[in-house]
């Protein structure tokens, strides 16, 4: 078997864990909103038309936040057809995914449904066929309290107290040649930087995410970040990444291996962030929001095939197997041992498309990446830890080296809780891990959780939908301040310590 060591510190510090590193994302897109978080003719709907059984599901994650109203579908949105009485709104041709948006369902309804979801709102703002001017107008409907135009028409349609919407998102992958309204880095930086600036004139206690690239692969990347940042430093406070990936190929362990770029992705925007910051000699220093991320490639043939100009089709509706949610597992590892930079971060999306909970007409149920999503969303929230991690390595295509154990360290100092997240990607051995806590001898182990299976692409669905289902792991102790354990080949595991 193979071995690993994991030295655990108390005194050596990553950062804070910001609870919004868990959020998720609500776009107009397939049957996310329609059909998935709201659907009036539902048996499970609520008096509001919104799917309670979906609300379950979401509050079992404990989304701390929710991006919307989209992606691609917000750079040619009017938030202006989404309020007001139903019968008057318009349904308009949505260019992004060549649908046709009912409008029946706007940013009311979304302020009203995260409040029953428990999580916070973070709200994009059109800049692919609008500016600041419309950014600013939506701010003023949000968040100003009355005696304005904007406000005033949000009081008339039942809204007396503000939303108070504190993080922005200014635009949508802006550097893509798909975006409507798709601008050079120069043309965007301005943008984001004269939209900022009036929406904090409006409301200086917001906060506002430029637009980063929409991969690591556009050939634009590094420039866009650059200039990006060079026109719009000192407007804004976070900068976006979008990442997803696939296993087109059928090649697991270059599959699971993704995460590594993605920590090459972070690190690299980071640097660059950091030198602009230099550039201006700033005293400022811009943080990430890596605000969609994700598996997504299985459901793109049956998308090449769909009928246009129609509402709410079954698009983008990924059906996920056991080694995805591997890789969502250690994708939400490698952004929590970069948690003293990203602060952000969207699962995209929440429901139905690309998502870990899907619905149907007769209920709901969890995909196997729910369980990662929900384990670190839960349990992910401290400090986190910077261990020292001896393990053996494997050798692939894109990213040379890669550890068959990711793993990180979450310390809730406060509740006294310990969480190691882990994932072993070796597809043939069990990995045995010796942890040295010297500093947590009294903490006992209270849980071992772990997600397996035998079949890398065995899926849940709604006939079967407990195929992927975490198990408990056996006990093993913590002695003398050394715990030992073993993680099962192609395993997820989450083991918990208790003071
Ligand atoms: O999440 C699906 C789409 O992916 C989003 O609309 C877009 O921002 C990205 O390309």
């Amino acid at each position: 078997m193979k071995k690993a060591e994991i030295i655990v510190d108390k005194y050596f510090l990553t950062g804070a864990v910001d609870k919004r590193i868990f959020g998720s994302f609500i776009e107009h897109l397939g049957r996310a909103v329609y059909e998935g978080i709201y659907q009036e003719d539902s048996p499970f709907a609520d008096e509001q038309g919104m799917r309670k059984d979906v609300l379950e599901l979401v509050k079992e994650l404990q989304v701390p936040i929710v991006r919307y109203p989209g992606g691609n579908f917000v750079s040619g949105y009017h938030w202006e057809d989404g309020v007001g009485p139903k019968e008057q709104r318009p349904a308009k041709v949505d260019l992004a995914w060549q649908v046709i948006e009912s409008n029946q369902f706007g940013l009311n309804e979304f302020v009203d449904w995260a409040k029953k979801a428990g999580t916070e709102v973070m709200m994009a703002v059109n800049l692919g066929t609008r500016g600041p001017e419309e950014a600013k107008d939506l701010l003023e409907y949000c968040n100003f309290k009355k005696g304005s135009y904007y406000s005033d028409l949000r009081r008339k349609h039942g809204y007396e107290e503000p939303h108070d919407i504190k993080l922005w998102c200014m635009g949508n992958e802006m550097d893509g040649p798909w975006q409507m309204g798709h601008k050079t880095a120069k043309e965007y930086g301005r943008a984001a930087a004269e939209t900022s600036r009036l929406m904090k004139f409006m409301d200086p206690s917001i906060e506002t995410v430029a637009c980063g690239s929409s991969s690591l692969g556009m050939d634009t990347f590094g420039h866009w970040e650059d200039e990006v940042l060079s026109e719009c430093y000192d407007q804004v406070d976070y900068l976006s990444l979008h990442q997803y990936y696939g296993n087109r190929d059928n090649n697991t362990p270059e599959f699971l291996a993704n995460s590594k770029g993605m920590d090459e992705f972070i690190s690299s925007v980071l640097s660059i962030a950091d030198c602009v910051k230099a550039k201006k000699r700033s005293k400022k220093q811009i943080n990430l929001s890596f605000d969609e991320w994700n598996v997504w490639y299985h459901s793109n043939e049956a998308d090449a095939k769909l009928e246009k100009w129609v509402q709410a089709p079954h698009q983008l509706e990924d059906v996920y197997n056991f080694e995805d949610a591997l890789l969502v597992g250690s994708m939400l590892i490698t952004m929590l041992r970069h948690a003293d930079r990203v602060k952000v971060a969207c699962l995209a999306q929440l429901v139905n498309v690309i998502a870990p909970i899907m619905t149907s007409d007769t209920g709901a149920w969890r995909q196997t990446i729910f369980y990662p999503y929900m384990h670190a969303s839960v349990y992910g929230r401290g400090t986190v830890l910077n261990t020292l991690v001896k393990a053996p390595f494997y050798e692939s295509r894109n990213y040379g080296e890669v550890s068959f154990l990711d793993s990180v360290c979450v310390w809730n100092e406060a509740d006294e809780e310990l969480t190691i997240f882990a994932v072993n990607k070796d597809l043939e051995e069990d990995l045995e891990v010796s942890c040295d806590m010297r500093q947590f001898a009294d903490y006992k182990v209270v849980e071992h959780i772990i997600l397996t299976n035998d079949d890398m692409k065995a899926v849940n669905t709604e006939d079967a939908p407990q195929c992927v289902v975490p198990v408990a792991g056996n006990a093993s102790r913590l002695e003398d301040g050394r715990f030992n354990t073993v993680f099962g080949k192609h395993s997820w595991n989450v083991v918990r310590l208790k003071k």
